[in-house]
């Protein structure tokens, strides 16, 4: 039985530097369990390879990557999405809170704040595991390609992107809630 499933309740705010660790687990535990459905083991360790809390506190402080993160109150971190201007450039939920919303309300969000800084697209590097899901938000593959992993690897991956609303439709529309969503 899913955690997420008994407690799917969750809200979403701000990444600071002190949510490194917990976004470092939800990372690693995304690509080993939600991965695996797609990749190879190889492919699986070759992506979290030299990833660790400090990627994530190198990714706030020097590279001006803004975080939102989905907190549980049980459980703490549960998933987060990192952006830096039009890209999403991180989006990762916890298997225990898979298909609960949360991947699509973190999604939501980014898109909302992207358009707001006035952006007309989004644009995301994405996994095959996430494929599907930006498909069901309305992404486009724009080039299918190989992404070098941490370890080497180079795994198939798709270059993606969606138009967005411009700043002020965004403000005027709040984004989507699901059941369970409270931030
Ligand atoms: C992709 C990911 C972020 C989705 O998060 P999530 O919280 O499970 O997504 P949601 O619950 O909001 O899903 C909404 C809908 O998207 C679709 N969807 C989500 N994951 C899917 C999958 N693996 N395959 C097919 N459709 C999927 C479903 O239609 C789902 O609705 P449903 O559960 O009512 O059928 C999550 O699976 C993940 O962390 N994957 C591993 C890391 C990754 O590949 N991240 C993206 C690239 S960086």
């Amino acid at each position: 039985m899913q955690l997420g499933k008994i407690l799917p309740r969750f809200r979403i705010r701000r990444g600071r530097p002190s949510d490194a660790a917990a976004l470092y687990a939800v990372h690693e535990r995304a690509v080993r369990v939600l991965g695996r459905r797609v990749y190879s083991d190889s492919q699986v360790e070759s992506w979290v390879h030299g990833t660790s809390p400090d990627c994530y506190l190198r990714a706030m402080h020097d590279d001006g990557e803004a975080f939102e993160v989905a907190v549980s109150r049980l459980r703490g971190i549960v998933g987060f999405c990192g952006r830096k201007d039009q890209e999403i450039r991180s989006l990762y939920v916890d298997p225990d809170w898979s298909r609960l919303g949360v991947g699509s309300a973190l999604l939501q969000r980014a898109e909302a704040m992207i358009a707001a800084e006035g952006h007309d697209k989004v644009v995301i590097g994405a996994s095959l595991v996430g494929l599907p899901f930006y498909e069901l938000h309305g992404y486009n593959v724009v080039k299918h390609r190989h992404w070098r992993t941490g370890g080497g690897l180079m795994i198939p991956a798709a270059d993606m992107e969606k138009p967005v609303a411009g700043a002020q439709d965004a403000a005027a529309r709040p984004p989507r809630r699901r059941a369970g969503q409270r931030g």
